[in-house]
């Protein structure tokens, strides 16, 4: 079935109807395209553009048909060209010559944009919740190792001891601030552009502050034009997205060395690394590295929803119905990713013993050493130099700060006294 076809003289070609067919992927907006649907004909109804009581049979046909979808009863008929096309046809079959009025002071242009903020405002909120559940267990796997101390780093190496809540703290703040970049985009989804119709608006008295209300967006859009040809929202989503991908890929990274024998910060439970094939003694930890090769997905799908948008002149253009591939890319990828996630960290045990023993010979202390000198009089920069040599004697000697006695010290500098040991308490 399709939404038009008076002035055509003969049928679409096969393959030109399956390559212009959204219908594959856009069924994943079933639930909205109806939601949205049934603010609009109440509208309609209200404003009498249709029959009251037309308005009233479609409402139920529309609601029917949202029960189908919601409990997994509904049938996709991909004979259809679009999703659009799928949902009046059954409310024709449901509400008969009713059905046909559906579609009165709307286009699919201002539909679809529609559908999409609809379906895209609650995937905001399931993943702005997914992105919180994984800062609950980043937490509570800091606090069962509250007040432990594990070497911070610089340029890879060892810099300076810090607190292991701090550390996984640096974590959770790049997840908060993904969720508020998060919140930022919804605020500007959350408009509504039912009414912008094909481009140019309707002449009929239509109330699109009733729709608005109805469906709880913040306000209607201002501009039809715009309305039907802006994605701005879906790459901003996209573009947050990106951003959360290569932050959990960061994470990722870091859980990767830390899980190698060469660190052994931690243990990654059986239940969620792989074996090899040939390598009995494998264990790999394949879950952090997929989740950082997933990057690839959405960066993939920023770079494709830019360029579907780059360069499109004002209004609808087709090469918008291609949006939905990866805005849907993007959403699979993200929420997959933060599900493992929220469980993952439960499932990692820190090797504290081992992370003590790294501790010990890294001479991180080294600035609270000089941080030491200044507070007795020298200037940071020669302490810097006196501290450093220091470090180069004990590299050389074998030895680290705590078996040093005070005259070992002094021979770097007479402002060394006992209390030098307090600043090495750090650890
Ligand atoms: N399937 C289209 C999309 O996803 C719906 C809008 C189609 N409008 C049109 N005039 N062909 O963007």
């Amino acid at each position: 079935m399709k939404l038009w076809g008076g002035r055509f003289k003969i049928d679409a070609d096969k393959l030109a109807a399956k390559f212009t067919a959204s219908i594959s992927f856009d069924n994943r907006l079933a639930k909205y395209d109806c939601i949205g649907s049934i603010a609009h004909v109440k509208m309609l109804g209200k404003q009498e553009i249709i029959p009251s009581k037309d308005a009233v049979k479609i409402v139920a046909a529309l609601k029917n048909i949202l029960k189908k979808i919601e409990t997994g009863k509904f049938k996709v008929d991909f004979a259809c060209e679009d999703i659009h096309t799928n949902i009046e046809k059954e409310v024709i079959k449901l509400a008969g010559e009713a059905g046909k009025k559906m579609h009165t002071a709307r286009s699919r242009n201002d539909q679809v944009a529609l559908d999409e903020k609809l379906y895209l405002r609650a995937e905001i909120i399931d993943i702005h919740s997914k992105l919180q559940k994984v800062i609950i267990s980043l937490d509570k796997w800091s606090a069962l190792h509250a007040g432990m101390i594990i070497p911070g780093f610089t340029h890879m190496q060892h810099a300076q001891p810090v607190k292991f809540e701090e550390y996984i703290g640096a974590y959770t703040e790049m997840l908060n601030r993904d969720i508020w970049r998060l919140t930022n985009a919804y605020e500007r989804t959350n408009i509504m552009p039912l009414g912008a119709c094909a481009l140019a608006g309707t002449s009929f008295p239509i109330d699109r502050k009733f729709v608005a209300e109805e469906l709880d967006f913040s306000m209607p859009t201002k501009n039809t034009i715009d309305s039907v040809s802006d994605r701005d929202h879906i790459i901003e989503f996209i573009s947050d997205c990106a951003i959360i991908a290569m932050h959990l890929s960061r994470i990722s990274e870091e859980m990767v060395i830390w899980s190698t024998k060469e660190f052994a910060y931690v243990e990654i439970s059986d239940a969620f690394t792989t074996g090899s094939s040939i390598m009995p003694q494998k264990k790999n930890p394949d879950i952090f590295e997929l989740i950082r090769g997933r990057t690839g997905r959405v960066y993939g799908s920023l770079m494709g929803i830019l360029t579907v948008m780059k360069g499109l002149p004002l209004a609808y253009n087709s090469d918008m119905q291609e949006d939905k591939i990866h805005l849907f890319t993007a959403v699979d990828s993200i929420k997959e990713t933060l599900d493992i996630l929220g469980i993952l960290f439960n499932n990692i045990k820190l090797k504290s013993e081992n992370i003590k023993k790294t501790l010990l010979k890294d001479y991180s202390d080294a600035v609270e050493v000089a941080n030491y000198l200044v507070k007795k009089g020298m200037n940071f920069k020669d302490a810097h130099t006196v501290t450093g040599k220091l470090v180069l004697y004990c590299i050389e000697e074998n030895k680290d700060f705590n078996n040093l006695g005070v005259g070992d010290f002094k021979v770097f500098s007479k402002l060394f006294e006992k209390d030098v040991y307090e600043v090495l308490k750090v650890k």
